[in-house]
């Protein structure tokens, strides 16, 4: 018995000594979160954390409220970055050697089938999952202000997914991306007054060849993951500021109306 008490007490003196260490103090800057105060220190003093609302309804946060669409995007854009890095490893932005790195990837290279597809899998889900969250959104009604300014961020992440997938569809140089990507990029001279600028900017020539699939690799791997990642920081930054996902509305008067005389009625049955 006085053993064990002893080891606790040792235990205790080694966690005080700790946690009463400058590096942890300098680390962490707040007690247990036990009380309100230590749980907002917490989110507050957490890089990771305090872009997070620090109190949230419950009620907003159910999965029958957001669909959690919002959530898998987040988690799908994560896998895609993971399993893209992979990839990175073997493909080689050559229209000479692209299609060939991609089949041996398939045929060669250990879990390489595997995770080409879960990163194909991961861009088609992610398109599904963004256009299933905005349509969310605008069915609650979450646009509205204040969170407007979070919609326009939406929307720009919207377009982000959807360049994301159409640079990605080029990367294997086989006959349906060229021809898919040729199509695509044909329009773009119809865009009013600066039409033949953005398709030079996009296709880098006169047609779809060598420069384009650079210019599509760089697109694919750098500038829209960056953009992408900049613009989610600001997302659940504002998310934080507006107060958390907006709530379904307090029930009407009638409604609590006629709660009051449902258990009323229930009280005199009893
Ligand atoms: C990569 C794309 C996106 C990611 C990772 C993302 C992530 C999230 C997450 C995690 C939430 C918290 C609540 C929830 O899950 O529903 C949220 C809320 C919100 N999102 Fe997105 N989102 C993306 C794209 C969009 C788009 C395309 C729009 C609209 C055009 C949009 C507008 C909003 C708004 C207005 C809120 C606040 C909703 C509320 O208060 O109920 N988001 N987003």
């Amino acid at each position: 018995m006085s053993s064990t008490s002893n080891k606790k007490s040792l235990l205790d003196m080694a966690t005080q000594t700790i946690v009463q260490s400058q590096v942890w103090r300098s680390i962490f800057r707040h007690g247990y979160p036990d009380t309100p105060l230590n749980q907002s220190l917490v989110m507050m003093g957490n890089v990771f954390l305090h872009l997070h609302p620090v109190k949230i309804s419950r009620q907003a946060m159910k999965i029958t409220y957001t669909w959690c669409m919002g959530g898998i995007s987040f988690f799908l854009f994560l896998l895609l970055t993971i399993t893209g890095v992979f990839l990175m490893f073997y493909y080689v932005p050559d229209t000479t050697q692209a299609y060939q790195n991609i089949n041996q990837l398939s045929s060669a290279v250990t879990f390489g089938h595997l995770v080409r597809n879960m990163h194909r899998w991961s861009a088609h889900l992610m398109v599904v999952s963004v256009t299933l969250h905005m349509i969310r959104v605008f069915y609650h009604g979450a646009y509205k202000p204040p969170r407007e300014f979070n919609w326009v961020v939406g929307v720009l992440l919207f377009f982000v997914t959807l360049f994301l997938s159409f640079t990605g569809y080029l990367l294997p140089w086989d006959q349906i991306a060229i021809w898919a990507i040729t199509v695509g990029t044909n329009l773009a001279p119809y865009t009013p007054l600066l039409g033949d600028a953005v398709y030079k900017v996009l296709v880098g020539g006169g047609a779809v060849a060598q420069s384009t699939l650079i210019r599509f690799y760089v697109g694919h791997v750098i500038l829209l993951p960056l953009a992408g990642a900049l613009l989610m920081a600001v997302h659940f930054w504002r998310i934080r500021k507006d107060g958390g996902a907006a709530g379904p509305p307090p029930p009407s008067r009638r409604e609590v109306e006629a709660q009051a005389a449902e258990r009323e009625a229930l009280s005199a049955t009893r």
